[in-house]
């Protein structure tokens, strides 16, 4: 049997999953293992199933014993290892991507109407008994013919268009390269980032962390935005620099903002709390039972796959 490390619990029946195929080294507890936690935990292990909040940099990856052959990611963004040190190492990282696209893309939707319909403001008048209808009261931004702008038309930013489109948004997207028309479903394409932003009533974040795209959304092209937009980010926080777009708010450049994920989770730049406007949720993405299920499933199937084959289809290394 192969011995694997799990850094975070998984839902019960994944673990019982888990221990079925692997002898498995789980955390009870749930605890934050800082890195040389993880080096230790993992001495005479052939595996381990990281979660996004294992911080995977080079020095960490450096110090794996050399046992360790596999670093199965529960996420389908993988910012949080260092995949040159990994394959320097000879480790292959694997993800779970299409199994959270679904669950994703809902709480991007859900990060749009919050910002747009001021749902945190409108929650805390409703908590406090502290309103009184009137016909100007909380007036918010309706979707309906309104510009959405998705950076990163992978599997989630696709989702989100599908979805935006049926509530009557128009929808722009930046990638790489242009989609092919079955996928864009009329979308229309900017092979620029500049050109994006100049059409976005509303910013969609859906591409993954890397180093090129950390700090994207940062005071330059912040300025390339229509006044009053909205930004949401349903991605990773390392894509935003937080103090411009916090600045944007205070200068009402921007009107809103919907984010579920943070540079530094889960310590977010308290500059977001001052501002009503800004509609937060903590890292939810995912987190359907379902989905987070069929995440863990796929992480161990990955495991089991690359111990048999040498080799996986969810290797992005
Ligand atoms: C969640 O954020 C993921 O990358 O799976």
């Amino acid at each position: 049997m192969k011995k694997i490390l799990i850094t975070r619990r998984l839902l019960k029946a994944c673990e019982e999953k888990a221990a079925k195929i692997f002898e498995a080294n789980f955390n009870d507890n749930d605890e934050l293992y800082s890195q040389p936690k993880v080096i230790e935990m993992s001495q005479g292990c052939d595996g381990i199933l990281t979660s996004l909040t294992d911080k995977m940099d080079a020095e960490t990856i450096n110090k794996l014993p050399d046992s360790v052959k596999i670093l199965s990611n529960f996420a389908v963004g993988f910012g949080n290892i260092d995949l040159e040190a990994a394959k320097k190492k000879n480790i292959a990282v694997t993800n779970t991507p299409d199994v959270l696209t679904d669950a994703t893309a809902e709480i991007g939707i859900l990060l749009i109407l919050g910002a747009c319909r001021r749902a945190s403001e409108g929650i805390q008048h409703a908590r406090e008994s502290n309103w009184k209808w009137s016909a100007d009261y909380l007036i918010g931004k309706q979707l309906t013919g309104t510009r959405l702008g998705i950076l990163g038309m992978g599997r989630i930013g696709q989702k989100i268009a599908k979805i935006a489109k049926s509530l009557g948004m128009i929808i722009h997207y930046h990638n790489r390269s242009k989609l092919s028309s079955e996928k864009e479903q009329g979308a229309t394409y900017h092979d620029s980032l500049k050109n994006l932003l100049s059409v976005s009533d509303v910013l969609s974040i859906c591409c993954p962390a890397s180093k090129e795209t950390v700090d994207l959304i940062n005071k330059d092209t912040i300025e390339h935005l229509p006044k009053g937009a909205v930004v949401t980010n349903v991605a990773r926080g390392d894509i935003v620099d937080d103090e411009a777009l916090i600045d944007a708010l205070d200068r009402r450049k921007v009107y809103a903002v919907g984010l579920d994920v943070y540079k530094n989770e889960p310590n977010l730049n308290p500059g977001y709390l001052k501002h009503k406007s800004a509609f937060i949720l903590p890292h939810l993405g995912s987190a359907t039972k379902e989905t987070r299920t069929a995440m863990a499933n796929l992480a161990i199937d990955n495991l089991e796959e690359f111990f048999k084959t040498g080799k996986c289809k969810n290797k992005v290394n």
